[in-house]
């Protein structure tokens, strides 16, 4: 129940009506008995918004697109692994009596690192990333973090080329893809994405080289990519754990405390089932 005592929490975003994150932070309010509400927001103007928020009494935000890149400039900190991404997806509001501080944090690579972990233990892994966006940003500094061993491919090399020197990593060509073998192979594009289920970002040929296949897509739940990867005896990594995962690291960072992973996941599932998702899907209830 909303009351004088709520704490205010949400996400800021343009476009933000389609964001699954409200059913997942309220699910997880609600199932802990703490009284907070997490509300989607689209600010006409980024600085009076942040202003608003920062005056407003907000505990946590999450950020996402397009503001992930330009909220950086309001922060009073901002975490290392997040400033080597390039990137905030969350805000952390310290107050005190006298002052309020706003922390930047990047959760997108806790995220992508624990969804493989549950399979793999990373460190000193070999994980080959198709993309060179910014998802790929987050994912492949993440994986430098856990120490894997992080090689990448894109469409466009020279972007790829770009991302892959800033990573310190290897960039594989078009050319090259036949010959790599990987303890992981991470699509971070949007290839395969509702309503383009049948797109693959890789010839599926060579997906016996990946033990491990994770999607970011997760509409639909289980992307081709993913299909045609268990079809050759890989471990298949959905997007909506990655997106659940980033969530939880959200939630401690607001909260203090452990996340309830399957009372989110259930939410991010029922909400994908909601008309605000508008997408066609095969995820079981
Ligand atoms: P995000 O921030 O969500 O990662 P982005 O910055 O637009 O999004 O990056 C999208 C990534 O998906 C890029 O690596 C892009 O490849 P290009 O650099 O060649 O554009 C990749 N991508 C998107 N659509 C693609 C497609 N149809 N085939 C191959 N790669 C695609």
């Amino acid at each position: 129940m909303i009351n004088g005592t709520t704490q205010l929490f949400g996400i800021i975003g343009d476009p933000v009506a389609h964001s699954l994150s409200p059913a997942m932070h309220n699910a997880a309010f609600a199932h802990l008995g703490i009284n907070g509400v997490y509300l989607p927001m689209r600010p006409a103007d980024l600085a009076d918004g942040f202003r608003g928020l920062r005056s407003l009494g907000f505990i946590g935000v999450s950020v996402t697109v397009p503001f992930k890149v330009a909220i950086m400039d309001f922060l009073d900190a901002i975490d290392p692994v997040a400033r080597k991404i390039g990137a905030v997806n969350t805000l952390v509001f310290e107050r005190t009596e006298t002052a309020i501080r706003c922390i930047g944090h990047n959760t997108d690579w806790l995220g992508s690192n624990r969804a493989l972990a549950e399979v793999i233990d990373l460190s000193g892994r070999t994980v080959l990333l198709i993309g060179a966006g910014g998802a790929a940003r987050a994912v492949g500094f993440g994986l430098i973090e856990a120490g894997a061993r992080v090689l990448l491919t894109n469409r466009t090399e020279a972007k790829g080329y770009e991302l892959a020197a800033q990573m310190g990593c290897r960039f594989i060509s078009a050319a090259e893809l036949p010959q790599v073998q990987a303890d992981a192979l991470i699509n971070t594009t949007s290839v395969g994405m509702a309503p383009h289920q049948d797109d693959l970002p890789i010839d599926p040929e060579l997906l016996s080289h990946f033990p491990v296949v994770m999607d970011i897509v997760y509409a639909p739940l289980t992307t081709r990519l993913l299909r045609e990867a268990a079809a050759r005896g890989c471990r298949a990594i959905d997007g909506l754990t990655m997106l659940q995962y980033q969530g939880a690291a959200q939630f401690t960072l607001w909260t203090g405390r452990e996340a309830p992973h399957p009372v989110m996941r259930q939410a991010l599932i029922d909400a994908l089932h909601s008309p605000i998702a508008n997408i066609p899907l095969d995820v079981p209830r």
